[in-house]
């Protein structure tokens, strides 16, 4: 079956993320599209963490000469006749700012749920940078084959702790010892569930019953009919429907059931992504025109992660590169909006079993372009160099570290050193206006456990990050007297960023909300961007 085979080559790219909260089955899901998909084989390749993972990588020449582990980052596939490029968003404690901001990269996103657990804090945060651009949401209810909150109260939660309108798409019959499988509302039938036996590597690929023929009878007890016809009355009347422009805009979400584990459900998850999930979209952006089109003939992308070398004798970087508009080919000089030029003479493309030199590439791709430090996140990469993507901010980090030297002598090789690890974007460094003290911050723990790691291996500095006053960061502007005399309050508390961007440190949420009250005239933002 092909869902699009003609037309330009971008519009086949479903660019797309999996966010959850830790546990929910990110990971599971991930292995099963791709083996639903036909991408992999075997089942266990995502899991593989840690060494393992560092291990079945080093094959790659680009790794072995440079020692980057780029596994992961972005796997792509074909699935009916699309491209589709899904992005890493890593969660658990290597959770990051890269998670965020993997989600600009994205044209829509699957939201994993714990069926037992609805919508958990994780999930609400990165629903949150959705809607920065309002990218469109499809929903995974995971976990079937367990006890599951009743459906209605998984709809619900959806509506009111993400406001988003959840339209069913199908619905459950049972959870747990009693899933049976899940009515497809649209289809009117029933995609019936075979529980693996103790030894079944894999289950049988799921059957389909007409929900109007007399043959549903062999699969379903009257009273589990009853059951789905209720559930699907229930869909139609009381629930939202499915509105396809509603859910292009970020303001409802289409809600599938299934099990990741036992690989229930991923195959309409997958068509499901086929047929309604958005292509690549017109990216806002400053330069010769308001936005930058997938169709566009000028090649133009923008970098939303850069991963560092882990060979500590080698400062090269991979930048990852997703294109808006044009078809690239090997070989281009590309400028960023800072005039620098590069030719990009070895991109890398990620296809979930290989990995290879990408010849050419198209709006909705992402390609790993290796470079010495030239890329930072956040950089626009076009043909003329005059573009610049909106929409690529840095997030307030959630976790503030005040560096402490242990040779004050090196003060001046620390700064440098942090600077160039925040270029990288993976932790923000904000200098204390008052004391010049380095304060940086991250919204993961384990970046800044990284950082100090880094900047003892990589330029021999011995520095302790450690707890400081401060909670949280918002940068602040406004009407230059008012904004002053915020500063003058609060004086302790106003550092700068990499780009010299005031930031107002704040010793809990609860300073930031009382401070926005008291000084309404003051903007404290969450996100930023550069300017
Ligand atoms: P994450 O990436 O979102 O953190 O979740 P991950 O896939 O690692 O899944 C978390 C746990 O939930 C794993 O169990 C996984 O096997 C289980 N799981 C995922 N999907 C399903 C499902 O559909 N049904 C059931 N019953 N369990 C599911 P674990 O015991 O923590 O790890 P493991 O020992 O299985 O690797």
């Amino acid at each position: 079956m092909t869902a699009a085979s003609a037309g330009p080559e971008w519009a086949r790219r479903r660019t797309y993320a999996i966010i959850s909260h830790p546990d929910a089955g990110k990971t599971t899901l991930t292995e099963t599209l791709l083996l639903e998909a036909g991408a992999i084989r075997l089942a266990g390749q995502v899991r593989a963490r840690g060494q393992n993972r560092r291990t079945r990588s080093d094959w790659m020449k680009i790794e072995r000469e440079r020692g980057i582990s780029v596994s992961a980052s972005v796997m792509t596939y074909d699935y009916r006749g699309l491209l589709f490029n899904l992005l890493d968003t890593p969660g658990h404690e290597d959770f990051s700012e890269d998670t965020y901001r993997t989600l600009t990269a994205a044209d829509c996103a699957i939201m994993v749920l714990d069926a037992a657990k609805g919508v958990e804090p994780r999930t609400l945060k990165l629903v949150e940078v959705c809607r920065l651009r309002d990218i469109p949401i499809i929903t995974f209810i995971n976990k079937m084959d367990r006890e599951a909150m009743e459906v209605t109260d998984l709809l619900d939660d959806i509506q009111d702790k993400l406001a988003l309108d959840a339209a069913p798409m199908q619905w459950p019959c049972g959870s747990g010892q009693r899933f049976r499988g899940v009515a497809d509302l649209k289809r009117d039938s029933f995609i019936l569930y075979r529980r693996p036996g103790a030894d079944d590597e894999e289950t049988e690929p799921s059957e389909r019953f007409d929900l109007t023929s007399n043959s549903i009878t062999s699969a379903l007890s009257a009273e589990e009919l009853n059951e789905v016809r209720e559930g699907a009355e229930v869909a139609r009347e009381l629930c939202a429907p499915f509105i396809d422009q509603s859910f292009r805009e970020g303001h409802l979400t289409p809600v599938y059931f299934g099990s990741a584990l036992r690989r229930f459900g991923v195959r309409e998850l997958l068509d499901a992504i086929a047929e309604i999930a958005p292509g690549p979209q017109p990216q806002a952006a400053s330069g010769p025109s308001d936005a930058l089109e997938p169709g566009g003939k000028e090649v133009a992308g923008f970098v939303f992660k850069v991963q560092a070398n882990m060979d500590p004798n080698h400062r090269d970087r991979v930048a990852f590169v997703r294109l808006v508009s044009g078809a690239f080919r090997r070989g281009m000089k590309l400028k960023t909006d800072s005039g620098k030029q590069l030719t990009v003479a070895n991109p890398i493309l990620f296809f979930a079993s290989d990995r290879e030199i990408a010849d050419e590439a198209f709006a909705g791709d992402v390609m790993g372009v290796p470079n010495h430090g030239v890329l930072r996140v956040g950089d626009t990469l076009s043909e003329s160099g005059k573009w610049r993507v909106s929409g690529i901010p840095n997030f307030a980090p959630e976790i503030l570290r005040r560096a402490r030297l242990k040779d004050p002598l090196k003060a001046k090789h620390l700064k440098k050193a942090l600077e160039s690890l925040a270029e990288e974007g993976v932790t923000q460094l904000f200098r204390l206006q008052t004391g010049g003290e380095f304060v940086i911050g991250a919204v993961g723990a384990l970046q800044i456990d990284v950082m100090a790691q880094r900047v003892a291996d990589e330029y021999g500095i011995e520095v302790v990050f450690e707890p400081c006053p401060f909670e949280t960061a918002r940068w602040i502007r406004g009407d230059a007297a008012k904004l002053d005399a915020f500063i003058d309050r609060h004086k302790t508390a106003i550092a700068e960023d990499i780009d010299g961007a005031l930031v107002f440190l704040a010793k809990s949420a609860w300073e930031v909300s009382y401070s926005q009250e008291k000084w309404p005239d003051v903007t404290f933002d969450t996100t930023r961007e550069r300017a």
